[in-house]
């Protein structure tokens, strides 16, 4: 059963929220038990109703009910299409087609993107950076192009009398939660939310971190005049300062100071077991390592690895030889960390068991050095570590709890 409700959000605005569970990979790649939010909205003017983005392809005609549980399509003005990727303009196509009238209003590529995924022919209106659209008598809507946030179409909406933000995937956040307000959740929620906003920004934004700050500097006039901060994925927002300082933070590439995360593959337990000696040595320093395991017993989600490795300050990576390479999982995730995470201020350290030919860590640290890692310290072994192995391990470890 689709799961959807629409509520008042403010005066005359309205959330009309996909409650998705049923996408277990986002984007076909990234583990998301705790599922997602596809948040559009309805904003009414005295004389024009607009629509802020939508839902995800596959739920058109539902969408359509939940819209006109507020307003009948063939009155809407305008719709707004912060960012054409499918998960927010699935639903424009059909809504087009039933909101005759309407204009929709788009970053030039936006346009282009709804013209090129759906041969979507309408009345377009391209707007840019610092347009102001007068809306109605009472109503003006300034735009905010944010490039890279996520696509290169990516623009905020800014209801200027109405002091609203409708941010589309900025601030936006993986999971179904329980409340339309992020500060009506309780503490453990809102802990949870955190996490899952900075889990949706790794996964998504994270190669664009460094359009973050640049981008949140044009929106800084606008910061003392918001009421809500409204994304498209995740709880909406009073307290302008929550997503706000959790972005100023990850656009930053700051490092948490000792931040410890192991992962590691080993088929029959070599690599394992000096992992394991690794792990009690951090531990023996008061550092808990965060430790995420490639087994035949386990597997990481992968999606939560590279939340954590954003920015952690240590990364150690265990892997196998494999068919004279590095273990496959373990070349994944280096892939991963290559496109999404910043290797500013970061310790790498490699560890690697092997049967006759030591070329896993070395092939490791080429393709992490491609993107500028630096790989601290490379521990091989032959078969089981010795004790030379082990004490060098010991150094290693002296060195990156300091
Ligand atoms: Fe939530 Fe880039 O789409």
């Amino acid at each position: 059963m689709v799961d959807y409700i629409v509520q008042k959000v403010v005066k005359d605005v309205y959330i009309l929220r996909l409650n998705d569970s049923s996408t277990k990979y986002f984007e076909a790649l990234w583990e998301i038990p705790e599922g997602v939010t596809y948040n559009s909205f309805v904003v009414f003017t005295d004389d024009r109703v607009i629509v802020v983005d939508g839902w995800k392809k596959g739920y058109e005609q539902i969408y359509i009910e939940a819209l006109r549980e507020v307003v009948e399509p063939g009155n809407i003005n305008y719709i707004i299409v912060n960012h054409s990727e499918p998960d927010h303009s699935g639903t424009i196509p059909t809504l087009a087609k039933v909101a005759k009238q309407s204009l929709i209003l788009g970053h030039r590529i936006a346009i282009e993107i709804l013209r090129s995924f759906y041969g979507l022919e309408a009345n377009y209106r391209p707007v840019n950076d610092e347009e102001l659209v007068k809306i109605s008598d009472g109503e003006t809507l300034v735009i905010h192009y944010v490039p890279w946030l996520h696509w290169p179409d990516t623009i905020v909406s800014y209801f200027v009398e109405k002091k609203a933000l409708f941010s589309c995937d900025v601030f936006g956040s993986y999971g179904i939660p329980s409340r339309v307000f992020y500060e009506e959740l309780g503490d453990d929620e809102k802990r949870l939310f955190n996490y899952y906003t900075k889990k949706y920004f790794v996964n998504i934004i994270g190669k664009y971190v460094d359009w973050v700050n640049r981008n949140l500097s044009k929106l800084s006039p606008l910061l003392n005049n918001i009421e809500i901060i409204a994304p498209s994925h995740g709880p909406i927002y009073k307290n302008v300062e929550t997503p706000l300082s959790l972005y100023r933070y990850l656009g930053s590439k700051a490092i948490e100071r000792r931040k410890t995360v192991i992962v590691y593959a080993s088929m029959y337990g070599f690599t394992e077991n000096i992992i394991n000696t690794l792990i009690e040595e951090i531990e023996k320093k008061g550092i808990h390592p965060l430790v995420f395991r490639i087994t035949d017993k386990n597997q990481p989600i992968y999606s939560e690895l590279i939340t954590e490795l954003f920015d952690a300050e240590n990364i150690v990576i265990g892997t196998p030889n494999y068919d004279s390479d590095i273990y496959p999982s373990i070349k994944y995730v280096a892939e991963l960390m290559k496109a999404k995470i910043p290797p500013d201020n970061k310790r790498i350290v490699l560890l690697s068991s092997y049967g006759w030919g030591a070329v896993a860590a070395r092939k490791l640290k080429d393709v992490l050095s491609e993107k500028g890692f630096r790989v601290m310290d490379m521990v091989e072994f032959k078969g089981r570590p010795t004790e030379n192995t082990v004490d060098f391990l010991k150094r290693v470890v002296e060195k990156i709890t300091q």
